[in-house]
């Protein structure tokens, strides 16, 4: 087996092949002048490991090429982040099920799918092949560990994001709760106040996804009208658009991190060791 990998997930692509001390091989890409990408892969082994984050359209089209590329070979295809996984309902009449096309699309051409903590785990039945989540709540409970927080809170923004919280939590042996957020806009989201008492609490928010950073934001800004002592924010999948992670480290957060499921100087703790530990099995 070697591994292949997209453009912007060449680092994390490395470290796995490193962890499987499997070989890695190296692509070219170029973008045509109307605008078309080209790429090629280096020589295949008869399995191939294809590793590749959709956080962008970009690798969306690169990673349909390259699993046309590599069809020479059985592949494995580990999704990191997989875009367009929160558009996982027609909301309204005449929308796509995003996740459910791109899912589709992915299907064709891999033997099996890995993803890391996706945003909605019924997506996963959208693929055309066996496909598994892994959870990176270890890793970030070994990251929260190293800030040295004394009795850390894991907070959640928003029930949905609370059972992984828990997750972080119950690993940790901390406390944990949740906010309500109600999404007044695409960038802006208000958190109401709950029964959560932040007073001269270390907080650690953690989420799956930091997009805009619009849900930590408003989140940091009242835990710290509340009196909390630090507040921290941890992601597994750090999209940071429209500035998000300026947006975060202007507003009073004691430190913001994420994984290299998208990589980017945010970077704090690595999936590595998880996919490479899910594809042994
Ligand atoms: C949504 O439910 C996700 O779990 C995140 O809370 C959301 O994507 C964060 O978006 P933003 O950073 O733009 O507030």
């Amino acid at each position: 087996m070697k591994v292949v990998c997209t453009e912007k997930s060449q680092v994390l692509g490395a470290k796995i092949a490193k962890a499987l001390k499997i070989p890695l091989v190296y692509s070219q890409y170029k973008t045509f002048p109307d605008g078309e990408l080209y790429l090629k892969t280096g020589s295949l082994d008869k399995e191939t490991l294809l590793v590749s984050s959709t956080a962008d359209n970009t690798s969306l089209v690169q990673l349909l090429l390259m699993i046309d590329a590599c069809d020479t070979s059985e592949i494995t295809l580990v999704l990191p982040y997989m875009g367009y996984a929160r558009q996982d309902k027609r909301f309204n009449d005449g929308e796509p099920v995003s996740s459910r096309a791109v899912a589709r699309a992915l299907s064709s051409g891999v033997s099996r799918v890995i993803t890391v903590n996706i945003h909605e785990p019924t997506v996963l039945s959208h693929f055309r092949v066996p496909a598994t989540d892994i959870s990176l709540a270890p890793e970030m409970t070994e990251w929260i560990r190293s800030l040295g927080c004394d009795e850390p809170l894991i907070l959640a923004p928003d029930k949905g994001a609370a059972r992984f919280a828990a997750d972080i939590a119950k690993i940790g042996g901390w406390e944990t709760d949740h906010l309500s957020k109600t999404r007044l806009s695409g960038e802006e989201v208000r958190i109401a106040p709950s029964a959560v008492d932040a007073k001269d609490r270390d907080i650690v928010i953690t989420d799956d996804i930091i997009s805009t950073g619009g849900t930590l934001a408003t989140a940091a800004e009242m835990l710290k009208e509340a009196g909390a002592r630090s507040v921290h924010a941890a992601c597994v999948h750090g999209v940071f658009a429209s500035g998000g992670f300026a947006r975060l480290a202007s507003s009073g957060l004691a430190s913001v991190a994420a994984s290299d499921t998208i990589e980017s100087a945010a970077s704090a703790y690595s999936a590595a060791g998880i996919i490479a530990s899910a594809v042994r099995k």
